[in-house]
């Protein structure tokens, strides 16, 4: 596909973690709705597939911890458009400590893609969202809920979204003078392959489909921050208020029903 052909649509997207999970559902949202999507992850076979379920959708696969090869993705992404509109980083792995003896080198696996990938994207994407027409290009981080509450074994994943979502809401402030929106969601429980392997309760578990629907919808307005579902919020919220209760609440019973069944209490259902 040519650049000329992709500025004849609405929105040019780059989203990454597209070959799976949100990221899947997000791209065939978008490219549903008359948006031009550039789908990255590293699976080039999934993004193939992907390339036919919509003719808005264009491949390039990619990893973003590449740091090296950050140019030439730039001289890909600017073959395939001379700008972007909008950038949806959605690419993300979540692993767990598990104690009391922990792969620490995960530590820095788990930060190399969630947070130091997010930074490559923007380093990447920065000069062509500038080439944008649109009166206010838009950057969108998708961070996690996980940062509103410490939850066991989730160092490595929480603290590399807490990074994330800090460097986002500094960099709105840094390109308010530029008219670049930047946007952070912060999903709860989504049912993904990430989540699938859990073996703790989730409350109010939501499908891909549900949760980039939300997202979809919500991005219009170009929220700061948008976290959802809200019933989680106001669960997590516990974790502030009363601090004890949250500890008591996550380490609770070894096993998980009786965790859920403390969650389901406090949220009245
Ligand atoms: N599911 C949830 O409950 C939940 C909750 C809060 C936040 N989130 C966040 O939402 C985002 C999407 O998660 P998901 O649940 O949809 O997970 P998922 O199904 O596992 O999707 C993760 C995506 O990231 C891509 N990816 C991973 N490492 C990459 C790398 N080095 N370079 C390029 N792409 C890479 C994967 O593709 P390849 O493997 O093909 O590269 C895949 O497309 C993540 O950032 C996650 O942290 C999820």
């Amino acid at each position: 596909m040519s650049g000329e052909q992709l500025n004849e649509v609405r929105k040019v997207i780059w989203l990454t973690g597209a070959s799976s999970g949100i990221g899947r559902s997000l791209a065939l949202g978008l490219a549903a709705e008359g948006h031009q999507v550039i789908a990255s992850a590293r699976s080039d076979v999934e993004l193939a597939v992907l390339e036919t379920l919509s003719s808005n959708i264009t491949a390039l696969p990619c990893d973003i911890t590449d740091a090296s090869g950050l140019s030439f993705l730039r001289a890909r992404l600017s073959h395939l458009s001379s700008h972007l509109d909008q950038i949806i980083l959605c690419a993300g792995n979540c692993e767990y400590l598990d104690f009391p003896e922990p792969d620490w080198d995960m530590v820095t696996r788990v930060m190399e893609v969630n947070y130091f990938g997010a930074v490559n994207c923007v380093k990447t994407a920065l000069p062509l969202l500038r080439q944008s027409a649109a009166e206010r290009p838009h950057i969108v981080a998708v961070a996690s809920m996980v940062t509103d509450a410490p939850f066991p074994r989730a160092e490595a994943y929480g603290a590399s979204k807490a990074a994330m979502r800090y460097f986002f809401d500094c960099l709105r402030l840094d390109l308010r003078s530029e008219h670049i929106d930047v946007s952070v969601v912060n999903p709860g429980f989504v049912d993904t392959p990430l989540t699938q392997k859990n073996n703790f309760p989730m409350p109010f578990l939501l499908s891909a489909e549900d949760a980039s629907r939300r997202i979809i919808e919500n991005l219009e307005s170009r929220p700061k921050n948008y976290s959802f579902p809200k019933r989680l919020l106001c669960l997590l919220a516990v974790s502030k208020i009363l601090p004890a209760l949250w500890q008591k609440i996550v380490l609770n019973g070894a096993d998980g029903k009786a965790r859920q069944d403390v969650l389901n209490e406090k949220v009245g259902e």
